[in-house]
């Protein structure tokens, strides 16, 4: 039944909430706990052992990362298969399978980090920007779940996660550094100063990248989401057969427009003779227009900046033709360029569970309520106190 299914349960959670505010007092101005027999904990430098959670939109992801010893464990249940049918993501059904999958999963991972609920410090999860009802899932729980155990919870920004996300792999980048953030929803070119210091240079005006590839990979029957499959399709493409344009280029501006391109592609394939030659050739058009689009801009940012790191982070940054240019670009400009793993540029809980791990460290918590945001801009997002 779960953490509350008993009968008891509701009284639990009453219980836990009056016990969390006498033993755990947010103090502003030390930016530390202050535990009920007198004991300050230094936020920064003890151990925290953060357990993540990810429900933004149609994938399910837990982690525990610990500050000390890393990433724990994690696990991903991804809804993928039940909104195919409908061709994009459902949200009632998004949603309820949140409920269905969230506690199991956490029992999962918790499992095989071999942690017990009472070995967590902090919990955090993503309360925006996403899909409303999804979101109030994992904010619901992961907020419950800290509430019943008596440790801080943090709301993180699903974007602020995807930025963090290369801060989980060996070669780490350091701040500050341009972030090219390249998923479903948003297209951006980011100024990272710090945590919660984020500038936005650019974005797109209308479709983002992952909405093209997905409306791309969908006119050419690949189904939803299409972009991994395009990548692949696009392999066998000859090069040259089709020359798409590279929007926004040819003006100042680090803004991005990828509709037309998604448009170009569905009157290339409407005119022509429809078979697997044609399809693949569109593809590699597409993605090779898309790919120069976003190096061009990523160039013009790092010249503007003076910055000389870049992190692709975000979905479409598991695109491997993608990383080659950025490479390549990284090389000629003298910069490093940093990536998540690739199952680490999808949604996953692990970059819920870092950023809200670094921001718990800075000594920010929930205060006694919590909510979901559809919409959350990103420079919105708060400076941690520390
Ligand atoms: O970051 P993400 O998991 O979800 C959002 O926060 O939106 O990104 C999902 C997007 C989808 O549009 C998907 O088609 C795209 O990332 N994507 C790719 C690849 N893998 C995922 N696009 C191009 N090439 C890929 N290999
Ligand atoms: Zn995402």
């Amino acid at each position: 039944m779960g953490y509350f299914g008993t009968a008891a349960g509701p009284l639990r959670i009453l219980l836990s909430h009056i016990v969390l505010h006498l033993a755990v007092v947010f103090d502003n101005n030390n930016r530390n706990f202050l535990l009920t027999n007198g004991a300050r904990v230094d936020n920064q430098h003890r151990q925290w052992r953060v357990l993540g959670i990810e429900s933004s939109c149609d994938e399910t992801g837990v982690a525990v990362y610990d500050s000390a010893q890393g990433l724990m464990a994690e696990a991903l249940f991804s809804q993928v298969s039940l909104h195919a049918e409908y061709g994009g993501v459902v949200p009632e059904l998004a949603s309820r399978d949140h409920v269905r999958k969230l506690i199991p999963l956490i029992d999962e991972v918790l499992t095989k980090a071999a942690v017990s609920k009472s070995m967590l410090s902090g919990v955090a999860y993503t309360a925006g920007p996403g899909l409303l009802g999804a979101l109030l899932v994992g904010a619901a729980v992961g907020r419950s779940l800290a509430w019943s155990l008596g440790i801080p919870s943090v709301a993180v920004h699903h974007m602020e996660g995807h930025l963090l996300a290369p801060m989980l792999e060996a070669n780490p980048p350091r701040y500050p550094f341009l972030a090219l953030l390249v998923s479903g929803g948003h297209t951006m070119l980011i100024e990272v100063s710090g945590l919660g210091q984020y500038q936005v240079l650019g974005e797109s005006v209308d479709d983002a990248v992952g909405e093209a590839f997905d409306k791309t990979a969908k006119l050419l029957g690949l189904g939803y989401p299409g972009g991994a499959a395009l990548e692949r399709l696009a392999r066998s493409g000859s090069a040259g057969r089709f020359e798409f344009p590279r929007p926004m280029t040819d003006r100042p501006g680090l803004d991005f427009s990828f509709s037309g391109l998604k448009t170009r592609a569905l009157t290339t394939w409407r005119d022509g003779e429809r078979d697997d030659s044609l399809r693949a050739d569109i593809a590699l058009a597409f993605q090779q227009a898309v790919v120069d689009t976003l190096v061009i801009k990523c160039r013009r940012a790092l010249q503007q900046t003076g910055l000389r790191s870049l992190v692709i982070a975000g979905g479409v940054g598991a695109n491997q033709a993608l990383r080659q240019q950025m490479q390549q670009l990284a090389a000629e400009q003298g910069c490093s360029v940093h990536y998540p793993r690739p199952e680490f540029c999808t949604d996953n809980g692990a970059m819920i569970a870092y950023a809200g791990c670094q921001r718990l460290m800075a000594g920010e918590c929930d205060g006694p309520g919590f909510t979901g945001r559809a919409r959350w801009p990103l420079d919105q997002v708060s400076r941690p106190p520390g």
